[in-house]
């Protein structure tokens, strides 16, 4: 199964993992999802962040909604972060789940609970 394959662990000591970090005003959550947070990723042609997506699971819903997909199509001069914001209008709690992509070492996922 390919979810076999995604990777996870801390992102203080794994620059792969993908770190959400959220902000609410009412009903809007503001979520800004980074790869290399502590420890940088390379952005070269030959290894990079290709891609983040990010996925809503509202508490006791069966599935996941998609919010969105960034993709990163430079990887040289201007350097381009691995980092990106979403905008969700939502009173539900739930969890955030991001997914990104390294060209060489794979799928990688972290999640936050949206209280
Ligand atoms: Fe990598």
């Amino acid at each position: 199964m390919l979810s076999k394959t995604i990777a996870s662990g801390d992102w203080k000591g794994e620059k792969h993992v993908p770190v959400i970090e959220y902000k609410k005003d009412g009903d809007l959550l503001e979520i800004e999802v980074s790869v290399g947070k502590e420890i940088p990723h390379p952005n070269t042609p030959e290894h990079h962040i290709a891609w983040i997506e990010l996925y809503f699971h509202p508490e006791g819903e069966k599935f996941p909604v998609m919010v969105g997909r960034v993709a990163f199509t430079n990887h040289g001069d201007p350097l381009t972060e691995p980092k990106a914001k979403f905008y969700i209008r939502t009173s539900k709690k739930g969890k955030l789940y991001a997914l990104s992509y390294c060209n060489i070492h794979g799928l990688w996922e972290n999640s936050v609970d949206v209280e």
